[in-house]
This record gives C-alpha cells, sequence and structure tokens, in this order.
C-alpha cells in the first residue's frame, strides 16, 4: 500500500498545561497543518489519520482531522504529552519537515449528520474538540445552527477566537476561571429539546456519564468518538476492540463514531 509523505506547512503552539486526558500531563497544545491533497479531498468529520511518529517509536499514531481547506492540506489539534514519544516529536517538526502517512486515505468512519436535522449539539471534553472543529465548519457549509457546549480543563481562548463568531459556544472550565464552574456534561439538559442530534468527543468517562445521566438524550440520535489506545490502525491487531450491542467492533475499522446506545461501557471503563 503506498505511504502518503506530506509536508508541513504551519504549526502554531495553543496553551501550556491545558489537560489531562487518563490523567496524563500534558506540555501544551498545538495545531499542525500537513499538505496531501489526496487526504484532504476525501476527508469527512470525525474520521482521522494515522503519522508515523519518528525512529524511536513503532506503531503510527492516530490523530482526527480538525480541519480542511481547499488547497490540499489539513490541520491536526493535538495534546502534546509530557512523556508521549510521538506526540513529542510530531511537535518538534517543523514548516518543510515530511511526515509519513503509512495508510493513504482518511480513516474511520466519522460522523453523519441525518438528513432533516437543523440543529447540532456538539459537546466536546479537552481535545475532543479536534474532530467537533471540522464537524461545526461543514455543519455551517449546509446552514445547520450549531452549538457548542466545550469544556477544558482551565480557561482556553483557541476556539473562541476562531469559532465564536460564527457559532454559539457554552465554555465550562474545571476551575472555574471561565464560564460554568464543573463538567460541561452538566449543561447537556438545557439544549436537548432544541437539538435534533447530539455529537460528542471527549475522555470515556464523559461519554459514561451522558449515557446514564441524562435519560432525556435516550430519544435523540448521539453520536460519540472513542479514543481507545491504538496498534495497528488497519483492523489487523484487534488492540482496539470493544464491545457493542452488536458484538466486538473494531475502532480503527468500524468507529470511531459509534451510536452512545450501542457502547457496553462496563466493558470498557
Ligand atoms: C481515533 C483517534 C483520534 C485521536 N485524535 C486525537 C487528536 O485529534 N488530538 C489528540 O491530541 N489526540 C488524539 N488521539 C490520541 C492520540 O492518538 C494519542 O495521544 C497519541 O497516540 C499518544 O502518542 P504518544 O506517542 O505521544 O504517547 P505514548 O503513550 O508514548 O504512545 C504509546 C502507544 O500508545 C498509543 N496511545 C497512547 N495514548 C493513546 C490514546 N489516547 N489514543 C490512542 N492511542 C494511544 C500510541 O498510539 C502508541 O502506540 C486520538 C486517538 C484516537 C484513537
Ligand atoms: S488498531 Fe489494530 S485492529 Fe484496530
Amino acid at each position: 500500500m503506498k505511504q502518503v509523505v506530506a509536508r508541513v506547512v504551519a504549526k502554531g503552539k495553543h496553551i501550556r498545561g491545558l489537560y489531562r486526558p487518563h490523567g496524563r500531563s500534558i506540555n501544551f497544545s498545538q495545531t499542525i497543518m500537513l499538505n496531501c491533497p489526496e487526504i484532504a479531498r476525501e476527508a469527512k468529520p470525525g474520521q482521522f489519520v494515522m503519522i508515523n511518529c519518528g525512529e524511536g517509536t513503532v506503531l503510527p499514531r492516530p490523530f482526527s482531522i480538525h480541519q480542511v481547506n481547499d488547497k490540499g492540506d489539513i490541520s491536526l489539534y493535538f495534546a502534546v504529552l509530557e512523556d508521549g514519544k510521538g506526540t513529542i516529536w510530531l511537535s518538534q517538526r517543523q514548516v518543510g519537515d515530511l511526515v509519513v502517512m503509512p495508510i493513504p486515505r482518511p480513516m474511520g468512519n466519522g460522523f453523519s449528520i441525518v438528513p432533516g436535522s437543523r440543529n447540532l449539539l456538539l459537546v466536546a471534553g479537552g481535545m475532543g474538540i479536534a474532530p467537533l472543529y471540522f464537524l461545526a465548519q461543514e455543519a455551517l457549509k449546509k446552514k445547520l445552527s450549531v452549538t457548542l457546549l466545550y469544556g477544558t480543563a482551565v480557561k482556553n481562548w483557541y476556539v473562541q477566537e476562531h469559532l465564536a463568531s460564527k457559532i454559539r459556544i457554552i465554555s465550562a472550565t474545571e476551575d472555574g476561571t471561565f464560564g460554568y464552574h464543573g463538567m460541561i456534561s452538566d449543561l447537556i439538559p438545557e439544549y436537548v429539546d432544541w437539538a435534533d442530534q447530539v455529537f460528542a468527543c471527549g475522555p470515556l468517562p464523559m461519554y459514561r456519564h451522558i449515557d446514564e445521566g441524562f435519560p432525556q438524550l435516550k430519544n435523540k440520535p448521539v453520536q460519540v468518538s472513542l479514543e481507545v489506545v491504538m496498534g495497528c490502525g488497519r483492523g489487523i491487531c484487534y488492540g482496539c476492540t470493544v464491545k457493542t450491542k452488536d458484538g466486538l467492533k473494531m475502532v480503527c475499522e468500524d468507529g470511531p463514531v459509534f451510536d452512545l446506545a450501542d457502547i457496553i461501557w462496563d466493558e470498557l471503563l
């Protein structure tokens, strides 16, 4: 299978110490823009790419497609983990450097907007904003209404600066420095009646809270993007298997987007 070699065309560094996914410390978050027309033209919100992250790593790392432009670029928005070999390596790439994607296509199923949906409620926890940002932009192109519930550990201006003029953003911070003081999922009940569909991306405990905490969501289509540890990223190792009501599924091939109601959380958390 032919790989894609993409050139870094831009990078940006964001806020330090922002998130704590899975309890791991984070140095900072970063965007990186890669020129890869063959992936950009096919990409759908919720899909991801696998990136080879240098000689010190064996397996490629999965990253959601965060934005796409008409010059054939995709951007990624990722947390640089304090002890993460791959994310540190990627953060050190400079404009002009080359990055290899061993699988030459956007991966996974992506989110799907049901025909007739007008009002989309997006729920992002921390780096979960990465694929939802792309979804918000696609929804705006289709002239749909978007409300984003965006929860972070501390105040983060990145998304507010880029999207606030176009969609309604409701923020929550765990330390109370900006917006609602607490977990973003606490705010879901206020918007459930308005929403035709709900899309969420964030840590697994957030999904479980959404699934068990809000019976009013039971009659709404809720799609979640699962972030589990991946190995091969191409359906060979079974390392990303999750249990669903429809049997075992591989997050890399069958996901990463699943209906919330289909996941058997006891097996995952
Ligand atoms: C579908 C999908 C999309 C993702 N999108 C993003 C994104 O847009 N932004 C972002 O910041 N992070 C994203 N992640 C998480 C990201 O892949 C991990 O943070 C990254 O692989 C860690 O690599 P590392 O070498 O720095 O860490 P290490 O701990 O050194 O990695 C060791 C191994 O574990 C795997 N691994 C470790 N943590 C994770 C994890 N949380 N998820 C999957 N594999 C992991 C690595 O791929 C590698 O094989 C996504 C994960 C998945 C499954
Ligand atoms: S990561 Fe290997 S099968 Fe999904």
